[in-house]
């Protein structure tokens, strides 16, 4: 069974309470109950949150020694300005898709640029909390 890690930045933590109009009105446990179900025992995922970019830096290292077979990520906003994370992702041998709920290219100018992005196979926005299982569909097919 392949092993993904699913990794999530700031705020994210804070869905179901954050500008619902733009992100919906379910947390990341929600999306994450509802992603496995969906998933259906296909894959083994990890789900890792954390608002502090150098936790999400030191996760993605030990990922690489890790036996995962893919990571999908949202960097929330550090996706806009993280070098530190792009760098950590281009360490993995693996694929990595970048996700994000919301529509970036919709939203304000800040968020047209795409940092973490340069370091992914493939990146998906605007699907909402079907991002998460698209993505991981994608890695499985
Ligand atoms: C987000 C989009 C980012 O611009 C924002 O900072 C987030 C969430 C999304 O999932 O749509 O925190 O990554």
């Amino acid at each position: 069974m392949k092993k993904i890690l699913i990794i999530n930045g700031p705020n994210l933590n804070m869905l179901g309470l954050r500008e619902p109009e733009i992100y919906g009105t379910d947390t990341l446990e929600d999306i994450r109950v509802w992603t496995d179900s969906k998933i259906n025992s296909l894959a083994q995922t990890t789900w890792f949150q954390s608002n502090v970019e150098g936790e999400i830096v030191s996760r993605i290292q030990m990922a690489s020694k890790e036996q995962f077979d893919a990571v999908v990520i949202n960097p929330g906003g550090y996706a806009h300005t993280s070098v530190a994370i792009h760098d950590a992702l281009k360490i993995l041998k693996i694929p990595v898709i970048e996700v994000h709920l919301s529509q970036v290219y919709k939203r304000e100018e800040f968020r047209h640029t795409l940092l973490t992005a340069k370091a992914a196979s493939a990146i998906m926005s605007g699907l909402g909390k079907q991002s998460y299982y698209r993505a991981i569909q994608s890695l499985l097919d």
